[in-house]
């Protein structure tokens, strides 16, 4: 049985597979119109959303299945303290697959480890979101031609942004890839994303506060939504939401073969009068997202194949405690804290659930 938690849980090739599966459901809807008759999908939304959750029901109607959950913490027993764990293993008994959102990071995987049916990560706090990147790569593919030799701008709150984590981290993987990431720079990509993921893979990148530099050069302008939501300060999110607004006029600095993407939803950081631009490919992109995740539920419901194993040695100790306030383990008490070694030399490591970064005693 195989999850979706992060990006990087599928090969490239396997990629290559549910990008080809969901061009032909586009393209050939009948054929897949009974794959998943009699198959449930439940869609565990603690955190608001439109496209994910809605896609994700969309998908599974559209493949002959049924779909049941809720779209709230509120309305789940959630409310009353049950736990992620006992929630995956209650979920199993009535469904199939399901689709997890949660505002802790981690919470997902936590549930992937308890459930008996496949889980997919729909979004977990600040951390990622990679069936938002799965309509990316979609999107990518259909517009640009290809998923190498491209020039890709990631605009706006790359912090909290877990869009741009999950894009990365996919992206990494195709040759010829340059990254400019434009943020204010309370907002810049977390060093663990850096230093993992661009510098691991050798990706040429560069920092810039400024959309008006960048905007000539780039394949692909990805902008993000400022994170309301995951602000400790009311007052740090006032001075920094109008960081960037493309508008027509800056779009005439870009190349006519540039593409805009964006997860949604916008607050105003692309003006409305943008959306009438060929090159705005958004709203493209949100359908292609009902694409990817039909493709994603055939394989994961199709694949009997039990989930890859890390060799990652796995570090426990009562004194070596998560301290990010977004992870799971911050409010699942029961919840042991773990930690997966990345340089045993220097005494580091990181959270198994959340990914911050931590020292140990040698
Ligand atoms: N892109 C995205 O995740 O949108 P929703 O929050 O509406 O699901």
């Amino acid at each position: 049985m195989r999850s979706l938690i992060d990006i990087t849980d599928f090969s490239v090739d396997e990629l290559w597979d549910l990008l080809h599966t969901a061009c032909d459901i586009s393209e050939n809807p009948d054929k897949y119109a009974q794959k998943c008759s009699g198959k449930k999908l439940a869609t565990l939304f603690f955190e608001p959303s439109t496209r994910t959750r809605l896609s994700f029901e969309a998908a599974m109607l559209e493949l002959g299945g049924n779909v049941i959950g809720f779209s709230e913490a509120s309305s789940s027993s959630a409310a009353k303290g049950e736990s992620i764990a006992d929630t995956a293993k209650i979920i199993s008994c009535y469904a199939d697959i399901m689709a997890m959102r949660h505002p802790k990071e981690g919470a997902p995987y936590v549930a992937s480890l308890n459930a008996t049916v496949p889980v997919i990560n729909a979004g977990d706090g600040g951390h990622c979101h990679p069936t938002q990147t799965l309509a990316d790569l979609l999107t990518i593919y259909r517009e640009n031609g290809r998923l190498d030799n491209l020039t890709i701008g990631c605009c706006g709150d790359l912090k909290y942004g877990r869009t741009v984590h999950s894009l990365l981290a996919a992206m990494s993987r195709y040759s010829g890839i340059k990254v400019l990431l434009i943020s204010p720079k309370e907002l810049r990509l977390p060093g663990y994303i850096k230093h993992d993921v661009l510098e691991k893979y050798n990706m040429e990148y560069l920092e810039t506060e400024s959309l008006e530099d960048a905007i000539g050069s780039l394949d692909i302008l990805y902008m993000t939504r400022i994170q309301q939501e995951r602000f400790d300060s009311r007052d740090e999110y006032e001075r920094l939401k109008d960081s960037y607004v493309l508008t027509t006029e800056k779009m005439r600095s870009a190349k006519d073969t540039m593409r805009v993407l964006h997860p949604l939803p916008r607050v105003n950081e692309i003006s409305v009068k943008v959306d009438d631009d060929p090159r705005a490919a958004y709203f493209r992109q949100a359908l292609n997202g009902k694409y990817m995740r039909m493709a994603l539920i055939l394989k994961l419901l199709e694949n009997k194949e039990p989930s890859k194993k890390t060799n990652d040695e796995i570090l426990v100790d009562e004194n070596l405690l998560c301290d990010n306030p977004r992870c799971i383990t911050s409010v699942e008490q029961e919840l042991e804290h773990k930690f997966k070694v990345t340089d045993a030399a220097k005494g580091l490591c990181r959270c198994i659930y959340c990914e911050t970064k931590k020292v140990f005693q040698i």
